[in-house]
């Protein structure tokens, strides 16, 4: 049922009440209550005057202009209220009091919209642009009762959690009562299943005996409350979870998120994962038959544009900057700061400089991917450098073959195979990018300036640290630690 079919005229005047006495200090008469209430139900003023006891003149001359006029600078927004268009514009005003409750459940941690009971905190979301098809396709997926469950992979910024905030929003002010309560569990800070087995019994207020209870106890424990309730679960930043190379801690999670896909199978019950690493290098399991992933890109040039405004930023090279920046909403947030500071919001002028700034976000998760050990392997970063130095202005990529020559060349045991695997990780995690043209054309790699730039300046000492294969190239020796 969408919050328009279970808003009944008691909540909606409830709404309207609080926002009539923030903006004229006053609480509605009894005489502009029967007004609302007839003009809810589609009654005339002699229906009215006949249910609620006055004179149908009174009520029609005396009680409803005044109160239309005042309603209109209350709730009208530019809009003139009148007795037709009353009841939808109230449905409206509920809609954003949904919303703006959404919100503050990062303040309260626990809130009751509409009929759903919030656990965690959302991101908040002030400004979002675009995503309308990615909505509407997780929307569908989510609804069509073939799934349970689903996987949002990609870079750190490209606006994964907003996404899914967004979508959550969406489906509670469409659709109130689908779930009986939305479970937001930010994972960022933990990075063992114990805890976020505990971070998730804590959210939900589980009362367990006396808290030193095996991990394989709280699971059950957690399990088994999880199926009394219909629920959409989000995991949110998986990644924080992962140890690529041990192979329990991977079956682990794996039969931890099988167990939390079977419980929504018993339900209508839903879980959203994001991740800026592919499932499958979290978890051992087969992920393709156990949660379906989609990966999620920048956002598109109108998206991108109308950012770029609300930022103050103008020429017709916002075109291109959304494209150096590859749609990714934290580097453009993070660029349009600097360009509208350091050169008044001219991106033409920014681009005579010929410099890429590198935004908080993705910078972290490059931090990680190079600083945990086995999360990079040598041979994938040997790419990453040989990418880096090799594509520039006039080379926008390199052709498969000579990836290979080069990885042989620096370590002459590497074989093609091995090569073919680390591109593809990289690929999935989005670090390098993949160019075909044609079918007949060879498959060629590029770095987004971005991730080039990052390795090349390698701000932290990370790209090269503990890195033992020599590599070609005067950069390349410099930063070289032992
Ligand atoms: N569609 C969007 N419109 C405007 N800003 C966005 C959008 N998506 C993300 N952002 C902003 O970009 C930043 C990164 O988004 P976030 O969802 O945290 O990315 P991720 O979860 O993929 O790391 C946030 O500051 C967020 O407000
Ligand atoms: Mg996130």
């Amino acid at each position: 049922m969408s919050v328009s079919n279970n808003l009944d005229i008691n909540a909606a005047l409830e709404i309207l009440e609080d926002q009539v006495v923030q903006c004229v200090g006053r609480r509605l008469s009894e005489a502009e209550i029967i007004v609302i209430k007839g003009a809810w139900e589609g009654k005339d003023y002699k229906e009215m005057a006949s249910d609620g006891g006055y004179n149908s003149y009174y009520l029609q001359q005396k009680i409803a202009p005044p109160l239309w006029n005042m309603l209109s600078k209350v709730i009208g927004n530019g809009v003139k209220v009148k007795k037709i268009y009353l009841k939808n514009i109230l449905f409206k005003l509920a809609q954003k009091d949904y919303v703006e409750k959404l919100e503050f459940s990062e303040v309260e941690n626990e809130q009751l919209i509409g009929t759903t009971l919030i656990y965690g905190q959302l991101p908040k979301i002030k400004s979002f642009y675009g995503r309308e098809n990615e909505i509407q396709y997780l929307k569908r997926r989510i609804t069509s009762s073939q799934e349970t469950s689903i996987s949002l992979i990609g870079v750190g910024g490209i606006g994964k959690s907003s996404l899914v905030a967004k979508l959550v929003e969406e489906i509670l002010t469409e659709n109130s009562d689908i779930y009986e309560c939305i479970i937001w569990k930010k994972i960022d800070a933990c990075s063992s299943l114990e805890e976020l087995v505990d971070g998730l019994i804590k959210l939900l207020k589980l009362k367990i005996n006396d808290g030193s209870e095996s991990l394989q106890r709280k699971i059950f424990f957690l399990l088994k409350h999880l199926r009394l309730r219909r629920h959409l679960l989000v995991l949110d930043g998986l990644e924080s979870l992962a140890q690529v190379e041990n192979f329990e801690k991977k079956i682990e999670y794996g039969k931890f998120l099988l167990q939390l896909v079977d419980v929504n199978e018993q339900q209508r019950n839903f879980i959203i994962v994001t991740s800026q690493l592919p499932l499958e290098e979290i978890i051992e399991v087969d992920t393709t038959l156990l949660i379906s992933s989609i990966k999620i890109q920048g956002l598109d040039q109108n998206a991108g544009i109308a950012m770029l405004r609300e930022k103050g930023l103008y020429g017709e090279s916002c075109k291109e900057l959304i494209k150096a920046y590859r749609g990714n909403p934290s580097e453009l947030k993070a660029v349009a700061e600097r360009i509208y500071r350091f050169w008044e919001g001219d991106v033409e002028k920014f681009f005579e400089y010929k410099t890429t700034l590198m935004g908080q976000q993705l910078q972290s998760m490059l931090n990680h991917q190079f600083r945990q050990p086995g999360l990079l392997n040598d041979l994938q970063k040997n790419i990453m450098i040989y990418l880096a130095e090799r594509v520039s202005e006039e080379l926008a990529s390199i052709p498969f073959h000579k990836i290979v020559e080069g990885m042989k060349k620096e370590n002459a045991s590497v074989s093609t195979s091995e090569v073919i695997m680390a591109l593809e990780v990289l690929e999935q995690r989005s670090l390098i990018e993949v160019t075909k043209q044609s079918k007949k054309q060879e498959i060629t790699y590029n770095l987004q300036p971005v991730v080039r730039k990052y390795i090349l300046v390698d701000p932290l000492g990370l790209v090269y640290k503990n890195f033992k294969v020599s590599i070609n190239g005067l950069k390349v020796s410099n930063h070289i630690q032992e």
